[in-house]
């Protein structure tokens, strides 16, 4: 479904320079919880390691999009993936850089809107992204097209996103704080402007536009994933956190194959 808002041209010009310029701050906050070559999910604390969603990488030709500073491609180049990793935002690359140097691990980078892939047809097993891209733009269906350009018949698309409900309630990690304050049908994107720019923009996609954009572009829809609270992990994440978790579901991943 199409939204008023930002074009898809502007919302990712804005993601390039928004996760450019935060990329520091966001790996200062979140590295250690998402770890240097971890695949972890959700803020709610779900890894590859414990629950296998990605499957067997070992082999496999494998593509990350959105990919921040490569965590998840680390994990699979750990895993004896052959993979790479790219991301709109070329200061989250610097990230995976400074990264790949401390651990010694490095996958290639390639700075790429996920919309308009520089790889040709088939060229890969496995395409995922943990949160990236498809929050922040109006049109995943475009995502999910250039994905199943890029992937072999037969290849996997693994996604975790934002829950379809998350976006009604307030960000606010506190559960005595849980009211809706947006609509879930048609509810505008989040956006900001600065100097009359697009600076950072989110749009809600309820679940049948996210179930029907990707069947809408070949897939079988394998499986789903509503994640819980995984015991003992103690991020706080904007309003993802463990007193809330138990009331609302903050994440959902999705696996599909191309037929
Ligand atoms: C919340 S971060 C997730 C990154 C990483 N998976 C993690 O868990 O830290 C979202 C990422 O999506 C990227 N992104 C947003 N729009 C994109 C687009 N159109 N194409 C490629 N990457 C995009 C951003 O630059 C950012 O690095």
């Amino acid at each position: 479904m199409e939204v008023n808002g930002p074009t898809g041209e502007d919302a990712v010009m804005a993601s390039a320079r928004w996760w450019s310029a935060t990329a520091a701050e966001y790996i200062a906050e979140h590295g250690d919880f998402l770890g240097d070559a971890d695949l972890r999910w959700c803020p709610e604390g779900l890894t590859e390691d414990s629950c296998a969603f990605l499957g067997p990488v070992a082999g496999a030709r494998v593509l990350e999009v959105g990919a921040g500073a490569g965590q998840g491609a680390r994990w699979v180049a750990r895993h004896g993936g052959d993979v790479v990793a790219s991301d709109v935002a070329e200061g989250m690359l610097r990230q995976a850089r400074i990264i790949a140097e401390r651990t010694a691990i490095s996958v290639p980078l390639i700075c790429a809107d996920a919309r308009a892939l520089p790889f040709a047809d088939d060229s890969f097993d496995i395409v995922f992204t943990a949160f990236g891209v498809l929050p922040f733009v109006p049109d995943p269906g475009r995502v999910h097209r250039e994905v199943a350009r890029v992937l072999r018949a037969g290849g996997r698309w693994v996604f975790s996103t934002t829950h379809p409900m998350r976006w009604v309630f307030a960000d606010d990690p506190d559960p005595d704080h849980l009211r809706v304050v947006r609509p879930y049908f048609d509810a505008p994107p989040y956006v900001e402007h600065q100097d009359g720019v697009v600076s950072y923009a989110e749009f809600q996609h309820t679940m049948a536009d996210v179930v029907g954009a990707v069947i809408g572009a070949g897939f079988v829809l394998d499986d789903l994933l509503e994640p819980r609270w995984v015991p003992g992990n103690s991020h706080t994440w904007g309003a993802w956190s463990a007193a809330r978790a138990p009331f609302v579901p903050g994440t959902l991943i999705i696996r599909a194959h191309l037929p």
